[in-house]
C-alpha cells in the first residue's frame, strides 16, 4: 500500500513514514467500505424503484425527486442518482495499486467511464439545484455548486495528464478528483458523525435543514474542501524528512478515520439500511 495514492516511497523508509502508510491504508479501507455501503444503498433503493417503474418512491427521500409530467427533469434526477453508483462503487477501485499494475486495461476503461460519469452527475446535480431546488439554504446550494466547478476542472486535468502519459501528475489530479466527487459522501458521513456524537441534531434545524453546523459542513466539504487540504498534507508528508510533519499527518489521518468510522456507522444504521428494506 506504500503507493496507495500514487507517490512511491523512498527506500530509507522511516518508522514515521510506515505509520503514515498505515494511517493512509486504514483511511482507504474505511473509505472503501463506507462508499460501497452508499453504493449498495443507491442500487437497492434507486435501482430497484426505477427498475420496477415506481419512481414516486424517490420522493420518500428526495423532496424534489419525481414530478409528474416533468419527464426531462425526472430524467436528470434519475441519471444523477443511478450514475452516482458508478462513482461510489468504482472510485475506490481506481486507487488500488494492485489493480493499476495488474489490470491496466481495466483501470484505463474504468477511468474513462469515471471521468465521463463525474461530469454528467456533477453537472446534472448543478441543474437540479438551480431548477428544481434542493434541501438546505442558499449557502449550501452555492457551496455544492462550487464543487461542480472543482469536479469539472479536476476531471479534465486527470484525463489530460493520463493522455499525455504524465502518470505521477495524473495520479495526483485523479486522487483530488476522487475526493471532490466524494464530497457528497463526506457530507453525509460528517453529518451522521455529528448526530451520533451529539445524540441528535445540534447547531441546525432539521426541519429547514439549515443552521451554523450545516453551513460550516457545506463550506468545508464542498466550497473549501478540508479533504483536499489533508491530501496535500499527505503528499507533502510522504516526501518530508521532518519526523514531526510525518507524525502529525499520520495522527491527523488516524483521527479523521476514526470520525469517519463513527459517521459511516451512523449513515448505515440510520439512513441507508432502513431505506434498503
Ligand atoms: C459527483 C458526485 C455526486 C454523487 C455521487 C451524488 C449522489 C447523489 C445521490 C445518491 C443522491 C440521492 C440522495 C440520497 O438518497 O441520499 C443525490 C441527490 C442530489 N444531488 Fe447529488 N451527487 C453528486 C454530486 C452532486 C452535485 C455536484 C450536486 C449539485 C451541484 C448535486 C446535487 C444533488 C441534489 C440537488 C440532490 C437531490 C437532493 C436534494 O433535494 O437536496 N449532487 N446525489
Amino acid at each position: 500500500m506504500t503507493e496507495l495514492i500514487g507517490i512511491a516511497q523512498s527506500k530509507s523508509e522511516t518508522h514515521s513514514h510506515r505509520l503514515l502508510n498505515l494511517a493512509a491504508t486504514a483511511w482507504f479501507v474505511v473509505t472503501t467500505i463506507g462508499q460501497w455501503a452508499f453504493g449498495a444503498y443507491i442500487v437497492a433503493f434507486y435501482g430497484a424503484s426505477t427498475a420496477s417503474g415506481n419512481l414516486k418512491r424517490w420522493n420518500e427521500v428526495l423532496p424534489h425527486g419525481y414530478v409528474q409530467g416533468d419527464w426531462a427533469g425526472n430524467m436528470v434526477v434519475g441519471m444523477h442518482v443511478l450514475l452516482a453508483a458508478i462513482l461510489v462503487l468504482g472510485g475506490p477501485l481506481q486507487l488500488i495499486p494492485f489493480i493499476r499494475k495488474n489490470a491496466p486495461t481495466f483501470h484505463r476503461w474504468l477511468g474513462r467511464i469515471y471521468v465521463a460519469t463525474a461530469l454528467v452527475v456533477a453537472i446534472g446535480g448543478f441543474v437540479m439545484v438551480w431548477t428544481r431546488g434542493a434541501v438546505g439554504d442558499r449557502v449550501q446550494h452555492i457551496s455544492i455548486s462550487i464543487q461542480t466547478v472543482y469536479i469539472v476542472i479536476f476531471a479534465i486535468l486527470a484525463w489530460y495528464h493520463a493522455r499525455a502519459r504524465r502518470f505521477d501528475i495524473h495520479r495526483k489530479w485523479a486522487t483530488r478528483l476522487f475526493l471532490v466527487v466524494s464530497g457528497v459522501w463526506f457530507f453525509r458521513v460528517g453529518l451522521m458523525c455529528w448526530l451520533v456524537i451529539n445524540g441528535g441534531p445540534v447547531g441546525f434545524d432539521p426541519k429547514t435543514f439549515s443552521g451554523p453546523f450545516l453551513t460550516a459542513l457545506a463550506v468545508f466539504t464542498y466550497a473549501l474542501p478540508v479533504s483536499l487540504a489533508l491530501l496535500e498534507l499527505y503528499f507533502y508528508a510522504q516526501k518530508s524528512r521532518k519526523r514531526f510533519i510525518v507524525m502529525a499527518a499520520a495522527l491527523l489521518m488516524c483521527f479523521v478515520t476514526l470520525l469517519m468510522v463513527i459517521g459511516i456507522f451512523g449513515a448505515v444504521a440510520g439512513m441507508w439500511l432502513p431505506r434498503m428494506r
